[in-house]
């Protein structure tokens, strides 16, 4: 396969157009073109229109040419949130929520993430590396070509960069694209209770240094949350990444409404993300910004915490993401399935806005809408071919993945080979 790729008479193809977030009502237009077909060159799109206007005279022998029947073509999707890189497992602790006690008084009692950092501390790079491979080879299965990866299992110097060091490794060796974020300041280890501004002068004057010399994260993450870091801290610990070339990014009113919806907006952060306390100020301040709303539907449920105000963040004219959160705690689950059932049936998101959410706003909370999340000419030939002829069905057939193919950069990288032409 040379990155030539030709699509051809697709029920229909859903190009999502854009190069940037779609704020507000703006996330109903998919822009649909019915028998559709996409043509990439040398992995990227070079035309999207109806199969009949085509330019087929460049197409040689040595091209790859699909033809889509019954088939609905959707840019890949972007999962801009996740923790894939981590060592062990914390399945107690779902026993112990189903039994009525909460994620957060599970981490005051030192589990929680605290449990994950020191598997992860333990565990070498090799057995992180295999288990993040196969845990994007999940995503992709479930048409993801794009995934933001974040640190925050190792809290010292050594382990956070063995993380990043294998999601450069994995970016190297997998199809899927791996986005690296730095979450140094992602809990406070029993050592630094009280020192929370020590821990973080600890993150910006060694470990931050270290992540930017080689280039190992593009964005700065923190857990902004009651009882973990303030919004004073998490304003510091940004400020000073930004200072350092990284963007910036958080974990906002998850738990307790603190105000990280409003810090976002005020530090021109590209996503904020969970928001199922956030307040109708923040909502407002973020959809002023730009600041994507980066959702987690599968957390909120998982937790049994209210979902993250969707309609209202929409109404207001923020652009929504969705994300998996993939992650041993809050959410084990690569489920791109789950998200759409729980964002349109409990968030009562359009199927429309959740696949803008997926694809164009997905890629804008990554930093990257300019080259990815649509169907446009110029841009990498990431796509996703449903087995069926709509992209209705992606909520319909519940819970169901309906990805039958996945392309990256014009190559099949998932999914039945394409028969020779
Ligand atoms: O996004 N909220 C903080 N971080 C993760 C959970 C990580 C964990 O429990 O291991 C989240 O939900
Ligand atoms: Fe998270």
């Amino acid at each position: 396969m040379n990155g030539n790729l030709l699509i051809k008479n697709a029920a229909e193809v859903v190009t999502c157009s854009g190069f940037e977030a779609k704020q507000g009502a703006a996330m109903n237009a998919l822009h649909i073109i019915t028998d559709g077909a996409v043509r990439i060159t040398g992995g990227r799109i070079q035309q999207v229109g109806p199969t009949a206007e085509i330019d087929t005279g460049a197409i040689t022998a040595d091209d790859t040419v699909i033809d889509a029947t019954g088939c609905c073509v959707l840019p890949g999707f972007v999962d801009p949130h996740t923790h894939f890189v981590f060592g062990g497992y914390r399945p107690e602790e779902f026993v112990q929520r189903l039994e009525g006690q909460s994620y957060m008084q599970i981490m005051q009692q030192g589990g929680g993430i605290a449990r994950t950092v020191a598997a992860t501390r333990a565990a070498g790079a090799e057995e992180l590396y295999h288990a993040g491979r196969q845990r994007l080879d999940t995503l992709l299965a479930n048409g993801v070509t794009t995934v933001e990866g974040k640190s925050g299992y190792g809290l010292d110097k050594e382990t956070e960069l063995k993380q990043l060091d294998v999601m450069a490794r994995l970016q190297r060796d997998h199809p899927v694209d791996v986005v690296p974020t730095f979450l140094g300041a992602h809990a406070v280890l029993p050592e630094y209770k009280g020192r929370e501004d020590d821990f973080i002068d600890f993150l910006i004057d060694d470990v931050l240094p270290a992540v930017v010399q080689n280039n190992r994260a593009k964005f700065c993450d923190v857990f902004c949350e009651a009882k973990v870091f303030s919004v004073a801290q998490s304003r510091r610990l940004l400020q000073a990444a930004q200072a350092a070339g990284l963007k910036a990014r958080l974990h906002a009113d998850e738990i307790v409404a603190l105000g990280g919806a409003e810090l976002a907006a005020e530090l021109k952060a590209v996503s904020a993300d969970h928001l199922l306390q956030v307040s109708d100020e923040g909502i407002r301040q973020m959809a002023a910004a730009g600041v994507v709303a980066t959702l987690l539907p599968a957390t909120a449920f998982n937790l049994r915490e209210p979902f993250a105000p969707a309609r209202k963040l929409i109404d207001n004219g923020c652009a929504v993401a969705l994300a998996t959160d993939l992650n041993p705690g809050s959410s084990f689950t690569a489920s791109i399935p789950l998200l759409i059932a729980l964002a349109t049936l409990e968030m009562k998101m359009t199927i429309a806005e959740t696949v803008t959410a997926l694809t164009l706003n997905a890629a804008a909370a990554v930093g990257r809408a300019g080259d990815i999340g649509s169907l446009d000419p110029g841009k990498a030939g990431d796509l996703a071919i449903l087995n069926f002829p709509s992209h209705h069905f992606l909520a319909y057939h519940l819970a169901t993945n309906c990805v039958g193919r996945v392309i990256k950069n014009g190559r099949v990288v998932h999914g039945p080979p394409p028969k020779e032409t």
